[in-house]
């Protein structure tokens, strides 16, 4: 089932066949659409590596999730400038991943509702946002031994990254990792999930700042027919090649 491959944690016996000691601290991102795998790989590379692991969806959403109990208008451009200077975001690191705090209240579950996907995306496009968001990221992603996933990480917030990965799959896929994911939450079908990812991905991949894209020199892995310790032997691979330069 497409949600087991994509839930599992790390595994001793990759990391035993691999050796990862004398890993320079290198940055590394992670972008694609939403479902692709990113945060399942992202913590599962950064686990194997020992490096810290920073999901920017996490900011975006929670940036959302504000901006909705706040109650303040898309258009509302002074609304969001001034709900933006409200926000204090800190970024907890803890066996489970990572938990999201925001102004002292954790907020790491509530983002994951499927109705801050949508909004995330929305607020995602704003030019005022992506500046806030984006000195966050790189204070963060200034200390390296980083696994940094996103839309944007190599393209824009990270361009000198040392290793850049873009994970894609097929939208079915990624639409049946995502409903598999909130069985019990939610009460989307199947079909609206894809619906609601495919308009999710246009939104994203066809805003005018950061488009989802790979960077030119990204390494590009589609995970459609592969499970997560596929993906990551793969990306291990790389990083080994890189490494050893
Ligand atoms: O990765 P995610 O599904 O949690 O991201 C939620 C939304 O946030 C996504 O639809 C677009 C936006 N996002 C972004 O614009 N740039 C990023 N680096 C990460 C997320």
């Amino acid at each position: 089932m497409a949600d087991e491959n994509i839930t599992h944690r790390s595994d001793d016996g990759l990391l035993k066949r691999r050796n990862l000691e004398g890993i320079r601290p290198l940055l590394i991102t992670i972008d694609g659409p939403a479902g692709a795998g990113k945060t399942t790989i992202s913590r599962e590379l950064s686990d194997l590596l020992g490096y810290r692991y920073l999901d920017t969806g996490a900011l975006y959403r929670g940036v959302a999730l504000k901006f909705k109990q706040f109650g303040v208008s898309l258009e509302d451009a002074d609304g969001l400038s001034r709900l933006l200077q409200r926000l204090e975001f800190k970024l907890k690191i803890v066996d489970s991943g990572m938990r999201l705090i925001c102004n002292d209240t954790d907020i790491t579950d509530a983002i994951r509702m499927p109705e801050i996907s949508m909004l995330a995306s929305a607020v995602s496009a704003k030019p005022v946002v992506r500046d806030f968001l984006m000195e966050i990221q790189r204070n963060i992603g200034r200390q390296k031994s980083i696994v940094a996933e996103g839309r944007d990480m190599g393209t824009v917030v990270f361009p000198d990254a040392d290793i850049k990965f873009f994970l894609n799959a097929s939208l079915k896929t990624r639409a049946l990792r995502r409903f598999n994911e909130h069985l019990g939450v939610s009460t989307q079908s199947l079909e609206e999930v894809e619906t609601e990812m495919h308009h999710r991905d246009t939104n994203d991949s066809t805003r005018i700042l950061a488009p989802l894209k790979p960077a030119p020199e990204a390494h590009i892995i589609d995970s459609t027919q592969l499970n997560p310790h596929q993906v990551v032997e793969k990306m291990l691979t790389i990083i080994i090649d890189y490494n050893s330069r």
